[in-house]
């Protein structure tokens, strides 16, 4: 073949890399394996484990058939086989690497024998009905690779009693034995509803959940250790900031600040810290825990700033987690009394003709303190607060450009030490000790920025070996507990270094009530950054040595084979107790082509 028709035939996702990649095997557990060697589904036995409900009278029916109890997966009788099942699957919220393997595990454990069902645009299609087969030649060329584009996906919030009526009409009208939602914590809260509405309603079909999100905040401990999506976007993110490390010591001019999606937990900013230790990292759960105010931030930050310049270093990467906004005790404030007043005047706001009317309104009716701090923030933030909220009442995190508000005040406060050098450097407290010289230096300090937000970049990636093989083996789950008959369940899988224990997690028993937008909601908690983890106490040992002298890694790109291909997160590694993160066991590879 010339070149040139080497290069046209490329187009439609044909590039090298993706022909090779949708041929590689992937690892499965030894319960979804038959005596022939052939992916099956597993059957599920009760465990000893119970996940109990904060409010079982919200989910009477479900738990009335859980008893809350922590399934596991075990090989299958051979000679069961379930036939004749219709399964509908859907994706939910932002999109995760891994997603399509989903599909192909659904797939591969519902065999010849049943009929996988594909819903379009996530719980928006749900409700409309908007469903088509899924077959084997679909999979064959969205295997291992990434993106929900298959699907589509969107972040309707389904609440009303007429949005569940449709949701009975669709699965009614489908003839669906199981729904499977792949999303993230609101999307399984979704899914812990249904279930529950189905079923009072007398409709036999199984609705699980599919822990999906990049963020890292839907994860439960020892039960599930982590979200698929998570590994691949960390490991893009890692390999972005390990080259902005190594440019901004080889450029010797720049501050790069960085914001690292996350949305409220740290978990991201956590992982890429420890993958390439750049000179300053903000973790926001230590922010609130030490109740540190936005000038608070600042000074930490200048004072390493200025430290460095003083060892001659002019020059650095600082991490700033998405949610920062939401943990500055200040900020937190006023967010809440928004969120109080937003609901509470509604319809009165909605009518309001201009932003500025909106602001104004709002302005009069929160506490001195948060006012002021409202009207001192840039006009894009003020307008994101009192606007923006998703489906499900979240700040939109991701539009509030956090890293450039720091810029802001990081350059105004250095140019007030320069004015006033007395009242920063000498003896005394929270004074920096220097030399004349090396005030003389400093007044010289012209600090060049710029600023980054890693995010989309990171969420529709082929999917990292483990994202693979984790998100293959989250769809065989899923199958094997709708073929069981099971609903009101996550599928999950722990124990990544000794062959993968497979479980089912009754969803009722991660769910807890939390206010939104001033009201109390029913949602699945949020699993933050722990200062008494394992993988904070680690990056809070070592980041002074990072910020005195450069001391990055660079982490490189995702490799799909080779040594480091079988890595999994440094945080998980760490939390979960296992012997290292450079080889994940999740069993033997197959080849996961459907033919
Ligand atoms: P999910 O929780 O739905 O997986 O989404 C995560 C996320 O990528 C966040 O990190 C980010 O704040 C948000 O989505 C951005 O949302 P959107 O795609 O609507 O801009």
């Amino acid at each position: 073949m010339d070149l040139f028709s080497e290069v046209s035939q490329s187009a439609g996702k044909h590039s090298p890399l993706e022909e090779r990649i949708r041929q590689l095997p992937n690892p499965v557990s030894s319960v979804f394996l038959g005596k022939d060697g052939k992916i099956r589904p597993a059957a599920f036995k009760e465990t000893g484990m119970s996940l109990i409900c904060k409010r079982p009278e919200v989910f009477a029916k479900t738990i009335s058939q859980s008893r809350s109890i922590v399934l596991e997966a075990v090989a299958a009788d051979e000679s069961v086989r379930v036939k004749g099942k219709r399964v509908a699957v859907l994706f939910s919220g932002g999109p995760a690497a891994g997603g399509h393997n989903v599909l192909a595990g659904l797939l591969a454990a519902l065999g010849d024998d049943n009929t996988l069902v594909g819903i379009k645009m996530g719980p928006k299609g749900l409700i409309k009905g908007d469903c088509f087969e899924i077959h084997k030649d679909d999979i064959k060329s969205i295997i291992n690779t990434g993106g929900f584009d298959f699907l589509g996906t969107d972040r309707t919030k389904i609440k009303s009693p007429e949005q569940f009526e449709k949701v009975r009409q669709t699965v009614v009208k489908n003839r669906l034995d199981g729904l499977v939602i792949v999303g993230g914590d609101d999307s399984n809260t979704n899914a812990a509803f249904i279930a529950e509405y189905l079923e009072s309603e007398g409709i036999d079909c199984s609705v699980i959940g599919i822990p999906k999100t990049i963020d890292g905040d839907l994860a439960a401990g020892k039960y599930l250790p982590i979200s698929f999506g998570f590994d691949t976007a960390t490991k893009i993110f890692s390999e972005l900031v390990g080259n902005l490390c190594q440019d901004a010591a080889s450029a010797v001019k720049y501050y790069h600040f960085v914001k690292l999606m996350g949305r409220t937990a740290s978990k991201i900013t956590l992982e890429v810290a420890l993958q390439t230790k750049p000179a300053i990292t903000l973790i926001s759960e230590e922010i609130a825990e030490k109740n540190m105010s936005l000038d608070n931030i600042v000074d930490y930050i200048v004072r390493i700033i200025t430290l460095r310049r003083m060892k001659g270093l002019n020059h650095g990467v600082i991490l700033v987690p998405e949610g920062l906004v939401e943990f500055i005790p200040e900020m937190r404030r006023l967010i809440a009394e928004l969120n109080k007043a937003l609901a509470e005047y509604e319809r009165h706001i909605s009518d309001l003709p201009t932003i500025e009317h909106k602001r104004e309104f709002l302005l009069s009716h929160l506490t001195v303190e948060s006012a002021k701090l409202l009207a001192s923030l840039p006009s894009d933030l003020q307008e994101m607060l009192i606007l923006d909220r998703d489906d499900h009442g979240n700040v939109k995190v991701s539009q509030i450009e956090t890293e450039k508000l720091l810029i802001e005040k990081i350059i105004y406060r250095i140019s007030e030490m320069q004015r006033h050098t007395d009242r920063f450097f000498g003896a005394g407290e929270g004074k920096i000790e220097a030399t004349p010289e090396q005030v003389e230096d400093f007044k010289k300090v012209t600090l060049s920025t710029q600023s980054h937000f890693f995010g989309y970049e990171g969420r529709s990636s082929k999917p990292t070996k483990f994202d693979a093989a984790f998100t293959f083996q989250l769809g065989l789950t899923a199958a094997s507990l709708v073929l069981a008959g099971k609903s009101g369940y996550m599928a999950a899988i722990t124990d990544f270094d000794r062959g993968g224990r497979v479980l089912g997690l009754p969803l009722t028993g991660l769910i807890t009530a939390e206010m939104r937008k001033g009201k109390e909601e029913f949602v699945i908690e949020k699993s933050l950054v722990e200062l008494e983890s394992p993988s904070f106490r680690v990056f809070a040992q070592n980041r002074d040595k990072w910020a005195e002298e450069d001391l990055f890694s660079s982490p490189g790109a995702i490799q799909y084979w080779g040594p480091i291909s079988k890595q999994i997160p440094i945080i998980v590694a760490l939390d979960q107790d296992y012997p290292d993160f450079d080889n994940f066991d999740l069993g033997e590879e197959k080849q996961t082509v459907i033919e």
